[in-house]
């Protein structure tokens, strides 16, 4: 960036402007016509009346899902556990493609896939319905029922929603294992939930290489005795090492299946999915989503923030393993009949302009990516989308992390030409959907994901219950919404815990966040001992006991410092076994020791050897303290430590 450009910036950020969305643009949105239907003149008045949750829900549920039997509540709120539309018969799958093959979206694209390569695929809604049924009609044929787990292994291919698609037909519930996570991960995923089938592929593209995803999954599947057989997607045909008794290539086995499979009529609240996300302490926590309300909630905000309409070109430039993937990629884009972008492979890859020129040949109109890509892409230039036309680019979105206000300008300025409001979304895996998060109709401050989306009642408070404003508190939400989760996988204790014994019947987000006077919510970060990296959860717990699994290492405390393009970076300080020798081998070996236990995300950027940790008279490690130490802040008292001279090692680590 130029010195006069970043001038220009900072006189933007300066003036603290607000962005107002044109009228021309407020007047063709879908939440405005809905207004005007129902004769609500504002967006307070429609941030007031769809408190009434019942008829608010109950409106959305009318205008996008197909019930096959009608449910009896719109919602039934027994705290902590929700259910919505109960009553109903329901599957989601019959929303995203039984509906549409019904009429002309038979023939509309459902997605564009690219390879990193360059190839491109597209896939109409027809197309994909045979595919998922065929797949559906396999899984019966192993013996895979409602309710059973399937276990789904695989980076950004058409064939992963196909898989997802093809366990919610048939009532089976899909757990997806990010492709970025480790073989260990794989396997201890696979084991909590009791997976009967694994799917995968045998390779993908990733900066020019292959990489070898089946020999990870063999590794996974040594140790997950659950699993009785892996179908294996060809991706590139390359040879992989193959166990008769379990692998079965994912050609073969839908080849000669029927092109009907009947989807399976689920209770509206029965499971669709657990997806795995990191928590405080070691183990990963199992989020569990249902068919119904789930589907609700994600189609409706998908509809009304990223205001999509049937040409739209939509691009959710995230991860499928990620929960961002599974609601605004797979279920809410399909449930409305959008056409989707899905691309396998590295952002800036072969060239810096690899994405905006994905934009300008596929005539992209809504993006919606995170933070960390954006200051990637800030930071490697403007002359590289300056080369591509985007005009096509109608709306833009953020989501992940805390977008700061000069990547928020950037984006405006050289993605958005000025023209384009960004969606700052706030959500969680837990809460299925954004909750938080700017209507193309509400005046932006650049940084703050601005207020509760209709239908969501959401707050700040003080460690009293009391609301606050101005002032960081406890990001907290106050009613049911319809993708809320639906418990953790086999541990209701962990469930009731973590969100909501803070304050009764509230649920707590674990995120520090600050409302201003107009009522505005500037999400900082995370309360708990839970990292941000790259818009990425990980518990700094699951991170050392990766490193304490390692036979040299006795002891281990994981931080996050704030880092230019990441958000955070991981440091860990670590505490030898008697008598190995600290050295920078060794830090590597513990760099990829982490890697093979959770996936390269969590691998540290730094390690310090340390004597000792500072910890608490109960043991506990304080990594407040350490992370002070660390970055040189206000370290505070320490005088109520175990071993207070801890606390000095930490600046002098090697
Ligand atoms: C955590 C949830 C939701 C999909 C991606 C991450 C942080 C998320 C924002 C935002 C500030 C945000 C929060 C949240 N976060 N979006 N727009 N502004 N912070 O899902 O892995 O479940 O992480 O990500 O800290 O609690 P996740």
């Amino acid at each position: 960036m130029s010195n006069e450009e970043k001038k220009d910036i900072s006189v933007l950020l300066e003036e603290n402007r607000v962005f107002k969305p044109p009228e021309e643009l407020i007047k063709q949105t879908n939440v405005k016509k809905w207004m005007d239907k129902h004769g609500i003149k504002d967006l307070d008045e429609l941030l007031e009346k769809s408190q009434d949750l019942e008829w608010f829900w109950g409106e959305m549920a009318k205008e996008l899902v197909e019930w096959y039997k009608p449910y009896d509540k719109v919602l039934e709120w027994d705290p902590p556990y929700v259910k919505w539309f109960a009553g109903a018969e329901y599957n989601i799958a019959h929303d995203a493609l039984d509906k549409h093959v019904r009429t002309e979206r038979k023939d509309k694209v459902a997605y564009i896939f690219e390879g990193e390569p360059g190839d491109v695929k597209k896939w109409t809604y027809g197309e994909l319905y045979t595919e998922v049924n065929k797949l559906a009609n396999a899984l019966k044929s192993l013996g895979v029922k409602k309710g059973d787990r399937v276990g789904i292994y695989l980076p950004m291919h058409v064939e992963l929603p196909i898989a997802m698609l093809a366990c919610a037909k048939i009532g089976a519930i899909h757990s997806v294992v990010f492709s970025g996570f480790s073989a260990t991960a794989f396997s201890d995923r696979l084991n909590d939930c009791k997976a009967k089938v694994a799917i995968t592929c045998d390779f993908f593209y990733r900066r020019g290489k292959k990489v070898s995803l089946k020999k990870q999954a063999d590794d996974a599947i040594k140790n997950s005795p659950s699993v009785e057989h892996l179908i294996v997607y060809k991706r590139t045909g390359d040879e992989v090492p193959w166990n008769e008794e379990k692998d079965l290539w994912w050609d073969e086995i839908t080849k000669n299946q029927p092109a009907e499979c009947e989807t399976e009529k689920m209770d509206a609240n029965d499971l669709l999915y657990i997806l795995y996300t990191s928590g405080t302490t070691g183990k990963p926590k199992g989020i569990q989503h249902a068919h119904g309300g789930y589907a609700v909630g994600t189609a409706q905000t998908l509809r009304w923030v990223f205001d999509l309409k049937e040409d739209d070109i939509w691009w959710c430039a995230a991860d499928i393993g990620w929960v961002t993937g599974h609601s605004y990629i797979v279920y809410a884009p399909l449930i409305l009949g959008t056409t989707s972008i899905i691309y396998e492979g590295a952002p800036a890859f072969p060239e810096p302009e690899r994405w905006w020129s994905m934009i300008e040949k596929h005539k992209v109109t809504v993006l919606y990516t995170s933070p960390t890509a954006i200051r990637a892409h800030m930071k490697l230039g403007e002359e590289y989308p300056q080369k591509c036309n985007l005009d096509s680019l109608r709306l833009l979105g953020s989501v992940g992390e805390p977008i700061n206000p000069e990547a928020w300008i950037w984006y405006h300025k050289y993605i958005g030409k000025e023209q384009c409001p960004i969606m700052d979304t706030w959500w969680q895996t837990e809460t299925g959907h954004f909750l938080i998060s700017p209507l193309p109709i509400t005046p932006l401050k650049p940084g703050s994901a601005t207020k509760p989306l209709p239908g969501i009642a959401a707050e700040v408070y003080n460690e009293e219950a009391e609301p606050i404003t101005n002032a960081g508190g406890n990001l907290v939400i106050l009613k049911p919404w319809p993708g809320m989760l639906r418990g953790l996988y086999k541990d209701p204790e962990r469930y009731e815990n973590v969100y909501w014994s803070k304050f009764p019947n509230t649920y707590l987000a674990g995120d520090v966040s600050r409302k201003d006077e107009d009522g505005y919510f500037w999400v900082q970060g995370r309360a708990d001992d839970v990292l941000n990296v790259a818009g990425h959860r990980i518990g700094n717990s699951e991170v050392e006991s990766a490193l304490v699994s390692h036979p040299k290492v006795a002891e281990a405390a994981v931080i996050g410092k704030p880092h230019e393009l990441k958000g955070e970076s991981i440091t860990a300080f670590v505490v030898l076994k008697k008598g190995v020798e600290p050295s920078d081998d060794l830090k590597k070996e513990l760099r990829e020791h982490v890697g093979k236990e959770i996936g390269k995300i969590a691998r540290p950027d730094e390690i310090g050897f340390v004597n000792d940790v500072p910890k608490t008279r109960s043991g506990k490690i304080m990594r407040r303290i350490i992370r002070a130490k660390a970055i040189g802040e206000k370290v505070g008292d320490i005088s109520t430590l175990a071993n207070p001279e801890a606390v000095e090692g930490i600046s002098e680590a090697k």
